[in-house]
């Protein structure tokens, strides 16, 4: 056996027990580095005579193109091997069990909007939304309390420093009515819409947060009246509440974005200290619990918000959704819902699987 045939011998046997990538990048520049000893070999070829090299030549090349080959098959096989291993390793069990205890829970106000977006949608309400940083125009101007409304006086507005681009200080919603106006003006007319969302006031006690949520209504349509109003309110606290046994009571009130307006107070009766729902707050043992405002949209409403107060009418609505929480699931302090405790969120939280939906019922069991 001749010396290459050796050298290529001892090569193709090392290459192929070349156990990693780098162990074979070791042997690719012992051979054929600038320093390696096929190089080497071939750098003997330049000194030899024409008719010497022609003799030798074939054989060194040959050794090289071998051994250049065993170093490529070798590195194929090393690679291919390497990404298997990774595969094997980052393979998701997607077969493994959930954990033992459920992990997190929905919180009860998001309950609350996800049943009334799901009673609502039924009605044929879309929701729309508006921003709570708001500008003064909206909030207030446009609702028909134009500066110097005493009506300003009663919101506990908090206010930015800033300008607002359509005049007086930039604030943040104190009510989601202003989102009435946003739409009327993105949509025109007709329009059925909940707006559900934070709004803020500066005030603070059991049933009082700087920041609580409010669910805004509005249709605006062609001969809208006060009964569309009160069968709607009807037909949504029923779904809400899960019974028919559910009387309301009108009264007259006052604000300056509705004319006439209207209080909704919902009648209760009180056992083991406890409110429950149902029959006329006139009877013996009963009260009435005041809801929500609503009336039929001031004529001065539509048309600050680009529509013609002859052709259009509507009605609209603001819930406390917190309160709606509140007396749907028994809990007594409002405060607790902005705690962020654990335990709080455990005894009153929802199930993420649990969604409502009107055919099994909006009120998640839990
Ligand atoms: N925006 C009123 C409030 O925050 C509620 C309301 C909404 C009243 C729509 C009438 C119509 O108290």
């Amino acid at each position: 056996m001749s010396d290459h045939d050796q050298t290529g011998q001892e090569a193709q046997s090392r290459i192929s027990a070349a156990e990693d990538l780098s162990a074979l990048e070791a042997l690719r520049v012992e051979y054929l580095g600038k320093q390696g000893s096929i190089s080497g070999l071939l750098k003997t070829l330049g000194k030899m005579t024409p008719e010497e090299r022609q003799e030798k030549a074939p054989a060194i090349q040959a050794l090289r193109q071998s051994v250049t080959d065993a170093i490529t098959a070798r590195k194929a096989e090393l690679e291919a091997a390497e990404l298997e291993a990774r595969l094997a390793t980052e393979t998701l069990d997607l077969t493994l069990p959930a954990p033992q205890a459920p992990q997190g829970s929905v919180h009860p106000v998001s309950q609350v909007m996800d049943e009334l977006a799901e009673i609502f949608a039924d009605l044929g309400f879309a929701v729309a939304t508006g921003p709570e940083i708001e500008d003064d125009w909206y909030n207030f101007t446009a609702l028909n309390m134009p500066e110097s409304h005493p009506a300003r006086a009663m919101h506990d507005t908090f206010y930015f420093p800033d300008t607002a681009p359509k005049g007086g200080k930039m604030l943040l919603r104190t009510h989601t009515s202003p989102v009435q106006v946003r739409t009327m003006l993105a949509e025109g007319a007709p329009l059925r819409i909940i707006a559900p969302g934070r709004v803020y006031r500066s005030d603070s006690d059991a049933t009082h947060t700087p920041m609580f949520h409010q669910i805004e209504g509005l249709v605006i349509d062609k001969g809208i009246h006060l009964g569309h109003l009160k069968w709607t309110l009807e037909t949504f606290l029923k779904a809400f509440f899960e019974t028919e046994d559910i009387v309301l009571r009108l009264r007259p009130s006052y604000f300056p974005f509705t004319e006439p307006s209207v209080e909704v107070d919902v009648g209760f009766a009180i056992e083991n200290g406890k409110r429950i729902l149902g029959g006329s707050g006139d009877e013996a043992g009963h009260g009435w619990m005041e809801l929500l405002g609503s009336g039929m949209v001031n004529r001065r409403v539509i048309e600050m918000s680009g529509l013609d107060p002859d052709e259009w009418q509507g009605f609209a609505f603001g819930v406390g959704v917190d309160r709606l929480a509140m007396l749907k699931y028994g809990m007594d302090d409002l405060r607790a819902f902005f705690d962020g405790d654990t335990r709080w969120l455990n005894h009153y939280g929802f199930s993420p699987f649990d969604q409502p939906t009107l055919s099994a019922g909006v009120g998640a069991r839990s």
